[in-house]
C-alpha cells in the first residue's frame, strides 16, 4: 500500500494535474491515514473541475474521517442538492448521521442510496442499523428511550438486540484482530534511533520481562507510552520491532480500525480488544495515528462519539480489570491534539519523543534499506550527508526513485543495474525531505503551550532547550 502510494506520489511529480492520478493518489492517502494530503489532492481536482462530484465526495469523506461531522453533513448535502442521484453521498450521510448517532435517519439515507445502487450494499452499515427504521415510518409514542436534559435522544437498546444467530464477543474478530501475532521484525530492522531503543529498553521491555521484581516493589508494569513524532520516522516500525524483541503478543489497531469503531460507535469492540490483550499477556496493544481516538474534539466529545472515548479511558484505568502486563503504546504525528486528558497517571503518563533521524542514524538506516536492494558500492556515510532532515521513509523514497532510474535501462537490456551511491545522491536531490513542515508546527507548540514540559524533547532537539 505504501509503495503503490510512494509510486503516484512519483507519477504526479511528472504530472502535477492529472485528475485520474491525483484521485487515485488522494484515495490511498485516505486508505493510510494521510488527511491532509488526500485533502490537498481532492481540492487541487476540485479547482479544474469544480464540479467533479467524486473529489468532493472525497472531501467530504475527508470531513468525516477528521471527526469535522457537521462539515461532512454539510459537503454532503451540497453534493445531493446539484446531483440527486449520487448514492454515495447517501452511504456518506448514512455513515454521518451513525456517528452522531441519529440511527433512524442514518436509516433512511441507507435506504436512499441502496435504492439508486444495490451494489454500495455495506454490511458494516447494515449490522449497525439492524431493527432500526427510518423516521417516517416511527410511529409517534413508540420511541423508545429518553430524553436528555440537554434535549437529545438517547437511544435505549431493546432487548432483542443480540439474536438473529450473530456471534457474540466477535468484536475484535469484526476488527479483523482474529490473527494477531508476536511480530518476527525486532530492533535489528530498525536502522539509528539508539537512544531511543535505550529508552525503549529501560522503559518498556525490562519492566515487562522482569514483572517479579517490580512486583516486589509494589510497582505496576504496563500502563501507557506515548510515541509521537514527525511522520515517517519509524514511531510504527520501532513499535513493532518492540514487541518483537520481548516476543509479546501485539495486537496493532491502525486507523481502520479506529475509525470502524467510531462508526460504530463501539464502546464493545473497545471493551473486547482490551480483554484480547489482557488474556494474553504479556502483551502490547498498539494504537497506531491514537489522534484519531484521543483527540480533543469537543464536537465529537458531545455527540454520541464521547462514550467511545470514555470506554477507551475506563479500560486504559483498567477501572474493572487488571491492566498489569499489558502495555498499551500510542503512536500520533499530532500529539498537540491529543486530549490532556489522555496523559493523566495511569494513561499514557510516559512520553517518547522520536526525532528524525541524526547522519550516523541516517548511515544506519541507508545500510538497513541497502539489504534488500542490488547495490554496486555503497557510501551510506555520503549519502547520510546529502540527506539532512530525511526521515526514514523519506529514505525509502530515495531508494524508490533511484530505482525507478535504472529500471528503464534494466527493461531496455533485461539484466539486473547495481545502485550505486551516485545514483541516490541523484535521487536525493529529486525529493524534499517532508520532517521541516512537521517541526515548523511543533515549535509553535512546544513554544506556546509547553504544559509540563511536554516537549522538551522538541525544544532540545531544536537547540531551544539546554540539554
Ligand atoms: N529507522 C528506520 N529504519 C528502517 N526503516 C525505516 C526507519 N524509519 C522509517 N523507516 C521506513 O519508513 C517507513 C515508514 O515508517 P513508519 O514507521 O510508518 O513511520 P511513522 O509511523 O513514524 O510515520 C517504514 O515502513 C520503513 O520502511
Ligand atoms: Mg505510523
Amino acid at each position: 500500500m505504501a509503495q503503490n502510494l510512494d509510486a503516484l506520489r512519483l507519477a504526479l511529480q511528472h504530472s502535477p494535474d492529472n485528475a485520474p492520478l491525483l484521485m487515485l493518489f488522494a484515495d490511498a492517502c485516505l486508505d493510510e491515514g494521510l488527511m491532509e494530503e488526500a485533502e490537498q489532492s481532492f481540492q487541487r481536482v476540485l479547482q479544474n473541475d469544480p464540479a467533479n462530484a467524486d473529489a468532493r465526495l472525497g472531501l467530504a469523506r475527508v470531513a468525516l474521517l477528521q471527526g469535522k461531522t457537521s462539515q461532512a453533513a454539510v459537503r454532503a448535502e451540497q453534493i445531493l442538492s446539484d446531483t440527486p442521484t449520487c448514492a454515495a453521498a447517501y452511504m456518506l450521510l448514512a455513515r454521518i448521521h451513525i456517528t452522531e448517532g441519529e440511527r433512524s435517519k442514518a436509516r433512511a439515507m441507507y435506504d436512499k442510496g441502496i435504492a439508486l445502487d444495490a451494489s454500495l450494499a455495506d454490511p458494516g452499515i447494515e449490522k449497525d442499523l439492524r431493527g432500526v427504521k427510518p423516521p417516517e415510518d416511527e410511529a409517534p409514542g413508540r420511541k423508545r428511550g429518553a430524553m436528555t436534559s440537554s434535549g437529545s435522544f438517547i437511544e435505549s437498546v431493546s432487548e432483542d438486540s443480540e439474536d438473529e444467530g450473530h456471534p457474540r464477543g466477535g468484536a475484535a474478530f469484526d476488527l479483523g484482530l482474529a490473527d494477531f501475532e508476536k511480530p518476527k521484525l525486532n530492533f535489528s530492522a530498525v536502522g539509528g534511533m539508539e537512544a531511543l531503543k535505550e529508552e525503549i529498553r529501560m522503559k518498556i521491555i525490562y519492566p515487562l520481562q522482569h514483572a517479579e521484581l517490580f512486583k516486589a516493589y509494589d510497582k505496576k508494569v504496563g500502563g501507557g507510552v506515548l510515541l509521537y513524532g514527525p511522520p515517517g520516522v519509524g514511531k510504527t516500525l520501532i513499535s513493532k520491532a518492540t514487541a518483537g524483541e520481548i516476543k509479546a503478543n501485539f495486537i496493532a489497531l491502525g486507523l481502520h480500525q479506529i475509525l470502524d469503531m467510531w462508526i460504530g460507535n463501539s464502546e464493545k469492540n473497545m471493551h473486547e480488544v482490551f480483554e484480547l490483550a489482557r488474556q494474553n499477556k504479556p502483551s502490547i496493544l498498539f494504537f497506531d495515528e491514537v489522534d484519531a481516538l484521543a483527540a480533543d474534539r469537543r464536537d465529537l466529545r458531545q455527540s454520541a462519539g464521547r462514550n467511545l472515548i470514555n470506554a477507551f479511558l475506563d479500560e486504559m484505568d483498567g477501572a474493572e480489570s487488571d491492566n498489569d502486563g499489558v502495555l498499551i503504546i500510542g503512536a500520533t504525528n499530532a500529539p498537540w491534539h491529543i486530549d490532556p486528558a489522555f496523559r493523566r497517571p495511569g494513561r499514557f503518563d510516559r512520553t517518547l519523543f522520536v526525532p528524525p533521524p541524526d547522519e550516523a542514524g541516517r548511515a544506519s538506516i541507508i545500510e538497513v534499506m541497502a539489504q534488500k536492494k542490488p547495490i554496486g558500492e555503497l557510501d551510506p556515510r555520503a549519502l547520510a550527508k546529502k540527506t539532512e532532515g530525511f526521515s526514514g521513509a523519506d529514505l525509502k523514497a530515495v531508494f524508490d526513485i533511484a530505482v525507478e532510474d535504472v529500471m528503464n535501462e534494466v527493461m531496455r537490456t533485461g539484466k539486473v543495474i547495481p545502485l550505486t551511491t551516485k545514483d541516490l545522491i541523484k535521487a536525493a536531490g529529486r525529493h524534499k525531505a517532508t520532517t521541516k513542515a512537521w517541526f515548523e508546527s511543533a515549535k509553535n507548540y512546544a513554544m506556546y503551550s509547553n504544559q509540563s514540559g511536554f516537549y522538551d524533547d522538541v525544544l532540545k532537539h531544536l537547540g531551544l532547550l539546554k540539554r
